[in-house]
């Protein structure tokens, strides 16, 4: 059966800004944000504390921190990849961070510096210091379906690389399709691969069309936790052939007839989405923005 509440995990701030071109003002990210929990989003993934060289649009994480309003009862976690990383969050009084491995070695390369194995030695002791600090910590896993390098992402090593980060104390495992190659087959196969579906959560990126497919052989398989980006931006600067993340509008128009509970605000969505197209300099490529922005 369905679940009767999902929780979106809303990354437009951090995964879809991270890949656009244009210059986005810190004070401009500031009000999305506020837009997106205005609208009701509970937890909006912020920003990056990564190398600002190489996540440019980023680089300005430790300002938008300071500027942001941040509402009670509404929590921002950051990217973290690092120490570095995890001492500039700490500064900033951030109380949920998420890590973010990758199931494949050229792309542990390519977006972290290192190899499939010794990125765990990156990651070990930034959780192990949020833990002590009381910090919550996601963790991501990305190519988790396949990637642009090494073809079709065998299951077992995903599931390796995801038990090993749920075994260092994260409270979640969020499975990226980074390229959007899955197909909803797939998907159950690897979630039904892992021992509890309660402690993981969906990334889909849409390139191929497949998301919102995916998502509902995601919920069949009682994950309730799903990654979305309101107006359907998103992507990653290591991966070229990724593009948007699932657009929030589209998850929440399917919830809504599935008659499933989000407790968000559709048109207060659209009307973000079309802001912030605007300033962007593109449409947002949601269908439901598309769809509800006419006339
Ligand atoms: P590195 O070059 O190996 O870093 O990069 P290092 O540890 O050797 O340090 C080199 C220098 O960088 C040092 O400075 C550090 O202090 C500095 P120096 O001593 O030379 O003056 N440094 C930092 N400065 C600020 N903040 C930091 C930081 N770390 C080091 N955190 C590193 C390793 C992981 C830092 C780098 O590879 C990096 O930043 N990667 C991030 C890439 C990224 O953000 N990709 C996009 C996010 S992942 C994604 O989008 C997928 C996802 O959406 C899920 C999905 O779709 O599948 C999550
Ligand atoms: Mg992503």
């Amino acid at each position: 059966g369905l679940p009767q509440q999902v929780t979106i995990y809303e990354v437009g701030p951090r995964d879809g800004l991270q890949n656009e071109s244009a210059v986005i003002p810190v004070e401009v990210k500031a009000e999305f944000i506020d837009r997106l929990a205005d609208a009701g989003h509970k937890v909006i993934e912020a920003t990056s504390f990564v190398h600002p060289k190489w996540v440019p649009q980023l680089a300005d994480a430790d300002e938008l921190l300071r500027r942001l309003h941040r509402r009670t009862g509404v929590r921002y976690p950051v990217l973290v990849p690092n120490e570095r990383g995890l001492d500039r969050a700490l500064e900033l009084g951030v109380d949920e961070i998420a890590i973010f491995a990758s199931a494949t070695e050229t792309f542990a390369a390519k977006n972290l510096n290192r190899s499939l194995e010794s990125q765990f030695d990156m990651f070990e002791p930034v959780v192990a210091r949020a833990l002590d600090n009381g910090i919550k910590v996601r963790a991501y896993v990305s190519m988790c379906f396949g990637d642009p390098w090494e073809g079709p992402t065998p299951i077992a090593q995903v599931v390796s690389v995801g038990e090993r980060l749920l075994g260092l104390g994260c409270y979640q495992l969020s499975l990226g399709d980074t390229i959007g190659v899955g197909t909803p087959g797939h998907v159950t196969e690897l979630i039904r691969a892992f021992r509890s579906p309660d402690r993981l959560a969906v990334h889909f990126h849409d390139t191929y069309g497949q998301a919102l497919a995916n998502t509902l052989a995601a919920l069949h398989c009682g994950v309730t936790t799903i990654d979305a980006s309101t107006g359907g931006i998103g992507g990653c600067p290591y991966a070229e052939s990724a593009t948007g993340n699932l657009a929030t509008e589209d998850l929440v128009w399917m919830l809504r007839g599935l008659g499933i509970e989000t407790g968000l605000d559709l048109s207060k969505l659209v009307a973000t989405s079309t802001w912030l197209a605007e300033l962007l300099g593109r449409p947002s490529p949601s269908r439901v923005v598309q769809a509800l922005s006419k006339g």
